[in-house]
């Protein structure tokens, strides 16, 4: 019989409560899954100041949290406990408000917080006090991206004999592999684990304490979120330096993908749209796409190709070759309805770009959920041109809406999007190899030619996507079989004796 296991998640964003991008999307969904799936897990994450203690009705610990912070001393924070939405799945909040009573999770006006390093630091190894207060011994810690790396550090050195967490086995799942986590060497008398860790091995990169790195080397196991992206960071190209790191650990390193949370993501009762439809009778798309040129004060036509971008405008996505394409973009007759925000520069080139071409490109700058699922279901393409992509959201619901990704080839758009092949007519979406403004116009191009002229075509595509899934159900079962392979890994090494 499978054992019922005890899971930890620590991570710096969780949907509903924080979101930043798709991170939170997993945090806050895979947990329930899993959870249905007859495992105990709960979450640990900041209280960030934004988060509306009396909406998600969270109630204070009677007692406060003692987090050792090396040099700086003993931090004492407030708890907050509260449950993801519809589930019984217990949310802790670290309260600290010298570190998280702020406007932003990581930024404020396009900076990073000079401090991101202590206050993901106080996260993370909060979170192993706070599972010895409440006396939750882990079978698994899950931790993600550099914010919560450095938890396997703590558990192999600090936390290696402490009866409750320190037999726990670490999962790391990398969900970005350009932001590391890189700080100045002194924040190794923070961490308080000895500078004998920082070695070229585990702490130490390029004369930086990085925190990624020190989890790559320390966690039993490691996931990244696409096959593809788990052989891509073995790469220069997408290791950022840290490839060599990667294919050391390359044996412990899967790929699971993330899934969709198809009860906010389906055409057929989501909400936000003018009309729902279905595989079986897609016509209410129509009404979709027209509803979407409406608010984005485009002239409302059903034979002009409508594509979206839904992104954060940042270098990941691609978006300065996009720029470098755009102006011949909008020679083709086309829409396009683009919505983002991050770089400052793409904020005011882009939103140029729509005041002088209003008849074609509409650019809303900001965070907007319900104008995101109208561009997903009422245009008729989706373009992604991202230069890396560890999994990617959006395309899997560009899918699920019969809207066609046009991507580039890479991370979880490789693995999830299908090529058109126009002899076999199979396929669900257009790819490209090269992020080059001619591969995003030849790309483009072939789209809205088969638009144009290959209406059967299409409409076989769009069949064909709108019968894809990435279920939660199954990503939850590949994590649940990896979490049986950490334990096993990390029972065989302490029986021989090692971390
Ligand atoms: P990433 O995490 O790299 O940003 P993903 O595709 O994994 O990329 O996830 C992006 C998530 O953020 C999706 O849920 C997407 O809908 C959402 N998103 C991104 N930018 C915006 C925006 N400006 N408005 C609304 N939703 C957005
Ligand atoms: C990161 C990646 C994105 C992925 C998300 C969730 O933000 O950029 O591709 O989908 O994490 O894993």
């Amino acid at each position: 019989m499978k054992k019922h296991l005890k899971i930890l998640f620590v991570a710096s964003e969780a949907v509903p409560f924080a979101k930043e991008g798709g991170l939170g999307d997993v945090v806050g969904t895979l947990p329930k899954f899993l959870k249905s799936l007859g495992h105990d897990v709960r979450i640990v994450m900041p209280r960030y100041y934004r988060i509306d203690k009396f909406k998600y009705n969270l109630k204070q610990l009677p007692y406060p949290l003692g987090v050792p912070m090396g040099i700086i001393g003993t931090l004492w924070c407030g708890v907050y406990e509260g449950y993801l939405p519809n589930s019984q799945v217990p949310v802790y909040f670290i309260d600290y408000e010298q570190y998280f009573g702020r406007e932003g999770i990581y930024t404020e006006n396009g900076k990073g917080y000079m401090d991101n390093d202590n206050r993901f630091v106080l996260l993370s190894r909060g979170s192993l006090e706070l599972a010895k207060m409440i006396g939750f011994k882990p079978d698994i810690i899950h931790v993600h991206d550099w914010q919560t790396a450095i938890v396997p550090v703590f558990i192999n050195t600090l936390y290696k004999d402490d009866p409750i967490v320190g037999k726990a086995a670490t999962v790391l799942t990398i969900h970005n592999m350009q932001h590391q986590g890189n700080f100045y060497e002194g924040l190794m008398d923070v961490l308080g684990v000895g500078w004998e860790h920082f070695n070229y091995l585990e702490l130490e990169a390029y004369g930086s304490v990085n925190l990624l790195k020190g989890g790559i080397y320390h966690a039993t196991v490691l996931n990244a979120v696409s096959k593809t992206y788990s052989m891509e960071i073995q790469t220069p190209e997408y290791g950022y330096r840290l490839e060599g790191v990667v294919r050391e650990r390359a044996k412990d390193l899967y790929g699971i993908l993330n899934g969709v949370d198809y009860e906010e993501w389906n055409p057929e009762t989501d909400k936000y749209i003018a009309a729902n439809y279905s595989e079986a009778d897609p016509s209410g798309k129509h009404t979709c796409k027209a509803d979407l040129q409406r608010v984005s004060g485009l002239p409302v036509r059903d034979d002009v190709p409508l594509i979206g971008i839904v992104s954060r405008l940042v270098y990941q996505k691609g978006i300065d070759v996009l720029a470098a394409a755009i102006y011949r973009l909008l020679d083709f007759d086309i829409q396009m309805v683009m919505l983002g925000s991050g770089e400052v520069w793409a904020h005011f080139f882009f939103g140029s770009m729509a005041a002088t071409n209003p008849d074609k490109f509409s650019c809303v700058i900001g965070y907007d959920n319900a104008l995101a699922h109208k561009i997903e279901a009422g245009a008729d393409f989706f373009l992604m041109p991202s230069r890396f992509e560890p999994c990617g959201l959006n395309q899997m619901f560009s899918l699920r809406y019969g809207t066609l990704p046009i991507v580039r080839a890479t991370g979880g758009l490789n693995d999830t999007v299908d090529n058109f092949d126009e002899r076999t007519n199979t396929g669900t979406g257009f790819k490209f190899y090269d992020l080059t403004p001619d591969a995003i116009i030849n790309t483009v191009g072939w789209a809205i030619y088969t638009f144009y002229n290959k209406k059967n075509a299409m409409n076989t595509l769009i069949a064909n996507a709108m019968a894809k899934r990435f279920t939660w159900d199954e990503s939850a079962r590949h994590y649940e079989d990896l979490y049986y392979i950490a334990l096993k890994k990390k029972r065989g090494k302490m029986l021989k004796g090692g971390a």
